[in-house]
Order: structure tokens, then sequence, then C-alpha cells
């Protein structure tokens, strides 16, 4: 017998089955060998492992989160979100050489194809979401690079990788630049990563952007944070549209329009829609009891499906916001958040059902101050996420995985002849 097993009995049969427990999981297989009549019931994958991954490690009871075996707190300390994108992408930290020739990459493919932003960006409604419009720019991406289709080829998966991580920022400001009505601003390739992209965010007559460097180093912490967070609502999406072998830029539109769901990226705008609603310090004892009712709306950026003591990004962020406040003044919203979280952390309605601040209860106050305005907070989280995304979906295919198709529990009408519409 396996030292590391369980066994079941079928009560309707008397039969009994072992099953071996294998890095913490039971195969499906083994069970439907066994069991062909009874099904998983797992809505929202609360206990499914859906993957083998040796992209992220997360331990939510014990906060602890490690892309690639490096803990998140080093990352942020001190890596660059480029040298943590390689990371995840290839498994180790790069060499220097391998670190410049990634970043010279990366720098050489910000430019977009002039369609997409002349005709294709420009074509939206003048009030359009940026979310919206990232989503549907990197959808279009596919149609202008067909390679993209040779999914079995490494050199074309690469060339996809690079191309996508290096085109978001642009994207991303692009989608911004329109929705305010300010000219297109191309790509600085003298600048590093988050100061090019902020040089794209805001440059207006002068000949050259200069980021503020401890904004540029915030935002580049904040993209570090938001890389990567293992099978999470998004990535989930890229496996699954992954597995059908569609391109990337189409796998990679599907997992940015499951970050524009509030639930998952929309939270930091809904935390700031939530702390401008509450509006005073008087107002926060209020709020709070009408969330513990169930009748108001739920505390934005409280809770986690997986983090269940605390979420170790949201304590790097609250470090960074004090650093970015240095800089912008303070965000007026921040005093109300304190109050909120303390009020939360002390009552029982929230410890009993172990809800503490995500990374999205600050990181919108920072991306505030910094001037963004809060259409583009899930825009800023889909900028670095891009590399979680393709480094699953580059291990999916690795992998060779099967294709993505749940199965389900029939409880619908049973069959029944059809009526004429005379008839009914
Ligand atoms: N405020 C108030 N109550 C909450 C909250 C919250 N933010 N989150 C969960 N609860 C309560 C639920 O009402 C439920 O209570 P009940 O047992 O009395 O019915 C219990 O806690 C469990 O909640 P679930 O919805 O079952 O937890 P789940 O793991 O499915 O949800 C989620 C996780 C979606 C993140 C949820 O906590 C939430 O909606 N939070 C607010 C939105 C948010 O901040 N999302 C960002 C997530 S982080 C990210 O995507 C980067």
């Amino acid at each position: 017998m396996p030292a590391e097993s369980i066994t079941i009995t079928d009560n309707r049969t008397g039969d009994s089955f072992e099953i071996p427990i294998v890095n913490g999981g039971v195969a499906s297989d083994q069970w439907r060998k066994a069991l062909p009549d009874v099904m998983f019931h797992d809505p929202g994958f609360m206990a499914t492992s859906a993957c083998e991954s040796a992209v992220t490690f997360l331990d939510g009871d014990a906060g602890i989160l490690r892309y690639r075996g490096y803990p998140i707190e080093q990352l942020a300390e001190k890596s660059t979100y480029l040298e943590v994108a390689y990371l995840l992408l290839h498994g180790d930290l790069p060499t220097p050489e391998q670190y410049a020739g990634w970043v010279t990459d990366i720098t050489y493919h910000t430019f977009i194809h002039e369609n997409v932003r002349k005709r294709f960006l420009e074509g939206f409604h003048y009030d359009a979401h940026p979310m919206g419009m990232l989503v549907s720019a990197v959808a279009a991406l596919s149609t202008f690079y067909s390679d993209a289709k040779d999914i079995h080829d490494p050199a074309s998966r690469d060339k996809q990788i690079v191309r996508l991580i290096a085109k978001m920022p642009t994207l991303a400001a692009a989608a911004h630049r329109f929705s305010v009505g300010m000219p297109f601003v191309y790509p600085d390739n003298s600048l590093e990563f988050a100061a090019n992209f902020l040089s794209m965010m805001w440059k207006v007559a002068e000949p050259r952007f200069a980021a503020n460097p401890a904004l540029a180093h915030a935002l580049d912490v904040l993209f570090i944070l938001h890389a990567d967070h293992e099978q999470n609502c998004s990535t989930t999406a890229m496996r699954t549209v992954g597995s059908a072998h569609a391109d990337p830029y189409s796998a990679t539109a599907a997992a940015a329009a499951a970050l524009y769901g509030p639930r998952h990226g929309g939270a930091n705008e809904a935390v700031i829609r939530m702390l401008t609603e509450i509006g005073s310090l008087d107002n926060v004892s209020a709020f709070i009891e009408s969330v513990k009712s169930g009748k108001g709306s739920r505390l934005q950026g409280f809770g986690h499906r997986v983090y269940k003591s605390y979420d170790p990004r949201a304590r790097i962020i609250k470090q960074v916001a004090d650093e970015v406040f240095e800089v912008t003044g303070r965000n007026p919203l921040l005093d109300i958040a304190l109050k909120l979280e303390e009020a939360a952390l002390s009552d029982d309605y929230f410890i009993s059902r172990r809800l503490y601040p995500n990374v999205d209860f600050y990181s919108g106050l920072i991306y505030q101050a910094m001037g963004f305005p809060v259409e583009m907070f899930p825009v800023l989280f889909a900028i670095p996420r891009t590399a979680g995304w393709l480094s699953h979906w580059a291990e999916l295919l690795e992998d060779d995985a099967k294709i993505a198709r749940p199965r389900q529990l029939y409880v619908g009408a049973a069959e029944r002849d059809y009526v004429p519409i005379s008839d009914r």
C-alpha cells in the first residue's frame, strides 16, 4: 500500500478504492476509473487543481508568495519588473548577459503598428473604458502577427511573448491618451520599462519626459507584485483558452477580459469608488454595519479566495504607498482607508470569515496619488500580469496539457416533446 493514499468506499456497492496522493492531490483519472458515474462537484474550483505548475508558490494560510521559489518580499526589494518577467518565463534569474539581451529585446518591441492606433484605437467611442480598449486591442494584435499561430514553434512563441510584454504599456498608454483626447506618445526606448510607460502616459510638449525616479521605482515594484498569482481567474482564462491552442494574443485578451471584472482586477477601482462614497471618517462605522448586514456592498479590497491570514503583497504595498505619498502628498482617502482597515480587523464579522486587506486595498490609492484615473487601474494590473499569463501559457504548451473541458451536473428538465407554438 502506498504511504500516501486515500481509500474511498462506495456505500451503494460496498466497493473500496485506493487512490494515491501525489504532490498533495488525487488524480481524477483514478477516481473516474473507479466511479465513472460520480462527478466531483466543485463550482468555483474551491478544491480542484487544474494543472501542475512550477511558476508560483502560494500558501494562503501562512501568507507566503514566491515566484519560482524566490520570496515576493526579496524580489520587490531587490529586483526589477523585467528581471521578474524573465524569471517567471524562464524559471531562473538571468545572468548579466541574458538580462541585457532580454531588456534590449523588450525595449525594441515597444512600438505598435500604426493601424492599431490610428484605425483601431481611434475608432472607439470618445468615452470608451481604457480596459475595454486594451482587451480589444490585444485581441486585434493576433491579426497583425499571423506567425503567432505557430504555437508549437518555440522560437515563434518566444517572439510573441516579447512582443506582448513590450507592447502592453504602449497599448495601455494609447488607450488612456485617446480617452482624454491627448495625442499618442511614441515609446522612448532610451527609458526603462516603467519610466517609458510614464512618459507615454504624461508627456505633453517637453522634448523628453523625465519621470520622477521615486514614482518610476514605485510603479516598477507594483508591477513586480502584480506579475503573477498562480491559478487566479484571469490565469485560468489564459490556460483555458490556451488549452484550445488559440494564439497567445487571443488567449491574453481572454485573460485581460477576466481581469476586467470587479471581483478580480477591477477591485482597486471599486475601492476608490467605495472610499469616495464613504467620504468622511464619521461614515466608516455605518458603512461597516451596512457591509455586515449584507444589504450594502462588500468591503472592497478585503477578502481573498486563497489568503486567509494576510496578503503579503498588501504589506509591501503599504510601504510603497509611504514612498509615493512623500512625492505626491498624502491621498486624502488614505485616512478613511486606514480607519476602515482598523475597524474591520477588530470586528468579529471579518475576523471569523478571515477577511484581510488584499493587494488592491492600497494599490488604487497609490495609482490615484500618481495621477492615474480610476479607469486605468485594471489596465495597470494587466501590464505586468501579462508576464504571468504568458509563463502559464508556455508551461501549458510544454506540458502538452489537455483541452480544458469541465463536466457538469445536469439539473434541467427531463426529456419532453416539442410543443408547436400555436399550442403553447
Ligand atoms: N466584504 C464583506 N464580506 C465578505 C467579503 C468582503 N469583501 N468577502 C467575502 N465576504 C464574506 C461573504 O459574504 C461570505 O460570508 P457568508 O459566509 O456569511 O456568506 C464569506 O465572506 C465568504 O465569501 P466568499 O464570497 O464565499 O469568498 P470567495 O473566496 O468566493 O471570494 C473574493 C473571494 C471574491 C475576493 C471576495 O472576498 C470579495 O468579493 N472581495 C471583495 C472584492 C475584492 O477585493 N477582490 C479582489 C481580490 S484580489 C485580486 O483579484 C487581485
